[in-house]
């Protein structure tokens, strides 16, 4: 598992990296280059390459299209660290965007990375044709919109020291999070040319596999140690995130993630023996410690 997370990090890289070359030069291309190449699990491009092996799709193929997931998530992380959101100033174990190039040059890299995402849709995805890059440039602009991450982020921060249901913290943490793996998941079927109904339910497995993923990262700031994790953790409860162990407990948010990830492999291992990897994606996600 580690070993393909990693095989999937190095080609997606190499890829940005040659992107960024042809770019013309300007100023914003080091703090981009400094969010964007600072780590990262590379989590997103797995799923899609996952789901791309039950689907049979190019691989290639789908490392670009996680190539421009990978700039969304980049900014994502670069605007959730700045002192208006949740003031952050240690981002993959080293001092965050903001700290590092300061505030104003963090908000315009990580737009700057948002745009580059499309730049990468509409140019390189050789072998696919104009109708599928459209229906892909629709499903993740609606991923990462103020139905996708903007939205979620933006319910994040309304519902600090607030008592909120269940219900609301899930859906909150769908949009800031799981939307972006619903389209993760969503990719290989829109370019198999599949139905909306199928993708549709790729698309809700990719949202839950997204809040399994966020909880497993509530978790880890509620336990974990912030030299291995790489980011400060004990935060969400000084901030007063509405999460589900802030509403239930340490205990039962655990029992919540135990109860998903059933849900979702019973789901999921329907499509036989292809399925295992993702499988295996979603048992690294709960047990991982950063
Ligand atoms: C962190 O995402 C932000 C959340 C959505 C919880 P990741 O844990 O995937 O961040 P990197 O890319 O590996 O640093
Ligand atoms: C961030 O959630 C989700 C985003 C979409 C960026 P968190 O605020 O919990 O992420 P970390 O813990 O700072 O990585
Ligand atoms: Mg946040
Ligand atoms: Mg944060
Ligand atoms: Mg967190």
């Amino acid at each position: 598992m580690q070993n393909k997370l990693k095989k999937i990090a190095k080609d997606t890289n190499y890829f940005l990296r040659k992107f960024i070359k042809i770019q013309k030069k300007s100023p914003l291309l080091l703090p981009m280059n400094y969010g964007l190449f600072s780590g990262g699990k590379k989590i997103r491009s797995k799923i899609m390459v996952d789901v791309g092996k039950i689907f049979n799709v190019d691989y290639k193929k789908l490392i670009i299209v996680g190539a421009a997931v990978e700039c969304i998530h980049s900014y994502s992380l670069i605007h959730d660290d700045l002192p208006c959101m949740d003031n952050d100033k240690t981002r993959r174990g080293k001092p965050s965007t903001h700290i590092k190039f300061g505030e104003s040059t963090a908000v315009l890299a990580g737009n700057s990375l948002l745009i580059l995402a499309y730049e990468i849709l509409g140019k390189e995805l050789t072998g696919i044709d104009d109708k599928t890059k459209i229906n892909l440039i629709k499903k993740i602009s609606e991923c990462s919109g103020h139905l996708g991450i903007a939205g979620g982020q933006y319910l994040d921060l309304s519902y600090e020291h607030k008592k909120v249901s269940k219900k609301k913290i899930t859906e909150m943490e769908i949009k800031k999070t799981g939307k972006l793996f619903s389209f993760c998941c969503a990719v290989p079927l829109i370019m198999k040319k599949k139905g909306d109904k199928e993708i549709r339910i790729f698309e809700n497995i990719g949202a839950e596999i997204g809040l399994l993923f966020q909880i497993a990262d509530d978790l880890i700031d509620y336990t974990g140690q912030s030299s291995i994790v790489g980011k400060k953790t004990k935060k969400d409860e000084m901030q007063g995130k509405a999460t589900l162990i802030s509403l239930l407990g340490h205990k039962n948010a655990i029992k919540y993630s135990n109860k998903l990830i059933l849900k979702l492999n019973k789901k999921i291992s329907k499509y036989g023996s292809r399925s295992k990897d993702l499988i295996n994606t979603l048992d690294y996600i709960v047990n991982r410690n950063n």
